[in-house]
């Protein structure tokens, strides 16, 4: 077999064969192919695509180039909610007690944030002595005893994806949906779970700018799952303002820990409650959305998410006291507000600014070297949908370093689109894809 034949092949627009795949893929891992022929593969991948039979090879053998945990000693119903990435995401916070309360357990890798987005390793990092899990065995044994297992990235992980992530990200062919679709799935794929929820975040501030893109990559991703014997669900929810009103780290686990207490702000709740009420539904415990509302409202009202919470604090070493005492958390020094410079309704809040807005002042990383302020973030007043009136607060900056607060403020002040006349305000949950 020949490299440049294989290439050639893709470039025509024909699928490779498994043992096609099996040769390219192993031999580029092992460093016997240049990453100037696979770069050429990548990019006739995308402009070519690939079958979904190809796609499911492809993406089973990403998987299987590194470890992949399992966990027999666990037994509850096991979900890996996964989110394409987004600005204000304290869904992974908030869902894991919630799910852990409801009788199920995540087990998920997480991620750092880069760029305009956050990571949930770095919101948990805001709580002193807070340990991530950086081994199976210690995974297995804090999602048996929270139901909450939560574990960083390895490099032991699908090697592959880290290699060909590398590769596609200086050959501009990241953005390619067979390419995402596999890269993601080999990484759910490594760790064993019942269901995999994906959380497909679109809009300004999101990987899928439309749509229609998130709805394409969606379907790609939920057909390898399924193709493959893993239960797979998407769950497209808009990113067209940030979720809920905080923005950072620290100020992000406390708006997860009202919520635990039943503070929710509306969007956030509306897409907590869909991905519960998807789990519950897949587990076979309900069939309609209001039957699972009342059982995940009795689990936070009784305390019972809440507790979850703190016993997960606990056994990952960090003071449980935080639910209720939010002074030990990184406090903020500085906090300025920012006031509108227009009047109307709010029409969209652009989240990607608005990550940028957080980043510039240490919220978030522009590089991966970056450290992190987990003190600093932002918290907005205004919403879409929200009546605004010539210089009315519109956000808070919480700052320590006030080295970029005019930037940061520039952007916030860019990222609001106010317009004249009543805005309708969208679902936050757009479509479900089984
Ligand atoms: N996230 C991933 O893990 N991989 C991609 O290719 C894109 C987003």
């Amino acid at each position: 077999m020949r490299v440049v034949d294989l290439i050639d092949k893709k470039k025509r627009g024909n699928s490779l064969s498994n043992e096609e795949i099996d040769y390219l893929l192993d031999n580029y891992l092992l460093g016997n192919i240049s990453d100037y022929q696979m770069s050429a593969y990548l990019m006739a991948v995308y402009f070519k695509g690939m079958e979904a039979d190809e796609l499911s090879y492809f993406t089973l053998k990403m998987k299987d180039s590194g470890d992949t945990i399992a966990f027999t000693e666990i037994d509850r119903y096991l979900v890996d909610k996964h989110s394409t990435g987004g600005v204000g995401d304290k869904v992974t916070v908030i869902l894991g007690p919630l799910l852990s309360a409801l009788g199920m357990a995540t087990t998920k890798l997480s991620g750092k944030g880069l760029g305009h987005t956050g990571g949930t390793i770095d919101k948990f990092e805001s709580i002193k002595n807070f340990k991530f899990s950086n081994t199976r065995e210690e995974l297995v044994k804090i999602a048996n005893s929270t139901g909450v297992g939560l574990m960083g990235y390895s490099d032991k992980i699908v090697p592959l994806d880290k290699k060909l992530y590398a590769l596609r990200d200086v050959t501009a062919t990241v953005d390619s949906i067979p390419l995402i679709a596999s890269s993601i799935m080999s990484k759910k794929l490594a760790i064993q779970s019942d269901l995999i929820i994906l959380d497909v975040k679109v809009g300004d501030g999101a990987f899928m700018k439309t749509i229609e893109d998130a709805r394409k990559l969606s379907k790609t991703m939920v057909g390898i799952g399924n193709s493959l014997g893993r239960k797979t669900v998407a769950i497209l929810t808009n990113m067209d303002e940030p979720l809920g009103t905080e923005v950072g780290n620290s100020n992000e686990i406390i708006e997860g820990i009202e919520a635990l207490k039943g503070n929710w702000n509306d969007d956030v709740k509306e897409v907590v409650y869909n991905i519960a009420y998807i789990a519950l539904k897949e587990k076979g415990q309900v069939t309609s959305f209001e039957e699972a509302e009342n059982i995940i409202d009795e689990v936070v009202a009784s305390g019972k998410a809440l507790e979850t919470f703190k016993n997960f604090l606990k056994e990952s070493g960090a003071d449980e006291n935080i639910v209720n005492d939010y002074s030990l958390l990184p406090t903020p020094q500085n906090t300025i507000s920012v006031y509108s410079e227009k009047e109307g309704y709010v029409s969209k809040i652009k989240a990607e600014d608005i990550g940028k807005s957080a980043m510039v002042i240490g919220a978030g990383r522009a590089t991966k070297e970056d450290e992190i302020d987990h003190a600093v973030g932002l918290t907005l007043y205004k919403k879409v949908g929200d009546k605004i009136s010539l210089g009315e607060k519109i956000a808070e900056i919480h700052y320590n370093d006030d080295k970029n607060i005019k930037s940061s403020k520039d952007l916030l002040l860019k990222s609001y689109i106010i317009e004249n006349g009543n805005i309708e305000k969208k679902s936050n949950v757009l479509e479900i894809i089984y």
